[in-house]
């Protein structure tokens, strides 16, 4: 079940993102382990703002989640993230499309977000469910700078890529 994320919840969803990204590891990109994970600042400011939703488990414990942002008039997928073991039931398809949902209700035509070309559940994942990559000359000017900042902790720029979808 993809629902919006609780308040007493909001402290589980780093170790969450952390334990997710486990998976980086096995495409030879373990540096991502030690990049810091979505802070509870910017994961309470979704909660507060209506933009952060979670996935549950039959017995309602939270297994992923969505964060979405809103950088210079844009609507941007910030984090997904759904634990190791939950991973291929369709929590993550049903977080982005959740996303995509409350971004048109807000009167966005456009969902971006920024992954790695090459990883299966990354660029071809997001493919898979609509999204194609954004040319380099035409990021915005809100979303190069979105792009820099995830950068700035360590990711390798050549590797990654802006994507978009129409909501
Ligand atoms: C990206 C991520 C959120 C996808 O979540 P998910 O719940 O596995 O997504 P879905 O179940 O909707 O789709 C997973 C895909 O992997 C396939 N899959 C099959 N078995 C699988 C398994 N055992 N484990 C993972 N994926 C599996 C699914 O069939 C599906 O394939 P498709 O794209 O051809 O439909 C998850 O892999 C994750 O948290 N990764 C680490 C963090 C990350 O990369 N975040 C995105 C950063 S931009």
């Amino acid at each position: 079940m993809i629902r919006a994320a609780r308040p007493n919840e909001i402290a589980l969803l780093p170790q969450i993102e952390n334990a997710a990204d486990e998976r980086y590891r096995r495409v030879g990109l373990p540096r991502i382990l030690t990049m810091p994970p979505a802070s509870i600042a910017s994961l309470e400011d979704g909660r507060r703002n209506g933009r952060l939703w979670v996935a549950t488990s039959p017995f309602d414990r939270v297994v992923g989640f969505a964060l979405m942002k809103l950088p210079g008039g844009t609507a941007w997928l910030d984090q997904l993230s759904v634990l190791d073991r939950w991973q291929g039931r369709g929590f993550g398809a049903a977080l982005i499309d959740r996303t995509a949902r409350h971004a048109r209700e807000l009167g966005y035509d456009t969902l971006y977000l920024s992954t790695y070309l090459g990883v299966p559940w990354n660029a071809p994942f997001y493919e898979r469910r609509g999204f194609s990559s954004v040319p380099r000359g035409a990021w915005p000017a809100a979303l190069r700078q979105q792009f820099l900042r995830g950068n700035s902790h360590g990711h390798p720029t050549w590797r990654r890529t802006i994507m978009q979808r129409r909501v």
